[in-house]
């Protein structure tokens, strides 16, 4: 199957997660554009949508379904989002997309994370897909600079703004053993807005599309 097929397969898969009557938790990607447009089918037994990026939200209000400014919500029962690499413990990269920052925020409004990916983003140990990171442009070759000393190479990604207003620096060459102790690290360098390590609001479920179908990983 092509992987365009599985991320219809997956968008749809992740219908069965929606709380009715409830506002989900929207994240950003080309897979989640597929969950959107199945989540359609069902927009009359939703409340609405909190969403973690302007694309995502004129998706949705195209759609007909109601978008939440995040401020407006205390909680959510779950947050459905893609990811640029999962591993088998529920850890990811994410932010290919640039919108990690609000991805992370909408996460942490949500009671449970479900990932949404085709097999290709399993992986072993994450590092492989440069890992985005949203900086404040003054900090950006200061922050780049620790990241050689932690062997990577930090790459502006050109052109783009985020919808924050800020940059972002693919790193390559990593690999992250240790999720959780990275993103502390990260987290604590002057300029970093958002590492796109989600190892404090990881998966608590991935629905994987694969050729046999899809399958379920608990975390
Ligand atoms: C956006 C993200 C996306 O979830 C990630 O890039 C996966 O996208 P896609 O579903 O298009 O492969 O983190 O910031």
């Amino acid at each position: 199957m092509n992987q365009q097929k599985l991320k219809v397969l997956v968008g749809r898969a992740a219908l069965e997660q929606v709380v009715e009557g409830s506002v989900v938790g929207v994240g950003t990607g080309s897979t989640v554009d597929c969950f959107i447009d199945a989540l359609a089918g069902m927009k009359e037994r939703i409340a609405g949508a909190v969403s973690s990026s302007m694309r995502s939200s004129e998706r949705l209000r195209a759609h007909g379904i109601r978008v939440f400014e995040a401020e407006a919500v205390e909680s959510l029962p779950v947050y459905i989002d893609g990811a640029d690499e999962i591993d088998r413990r529920g850890f990811m990269i994410k932010g290919g997309g640039a919108a990690l920052t609000r991805e992370k925020i909408v996460a942490d409004l949500a009671e449970r994370f479900v990932c949404i990916a085709d097999a290709s983003k399993l992986v072993d140990v994450l590092g492989r897909f440069p890992l985005p990171v949203e900086v404040l442009p003054m900090a950006a070759a200061q922050v780049a600079r620790r990241f050689v000393r932690l062997g990577g190479q930090a790459r502006l990604r050109e052109g783009v703004v985020t919808d924050n207003g800020q940059c972002i620096l693919d790193v390559h060459g990593l690999q992250i053993t240790d999720p959780l102790g990275f993103e502390t690290e990260v987290n604590q360098w002057p300029g970093v807005l958002t590492v796109g390590v989600f190892a404090r609001h990881k998966a608590a479920l991935c629905l994987l599309g694969t050729d046999e179908g899809v399958q379920t990983l608990r975390f």
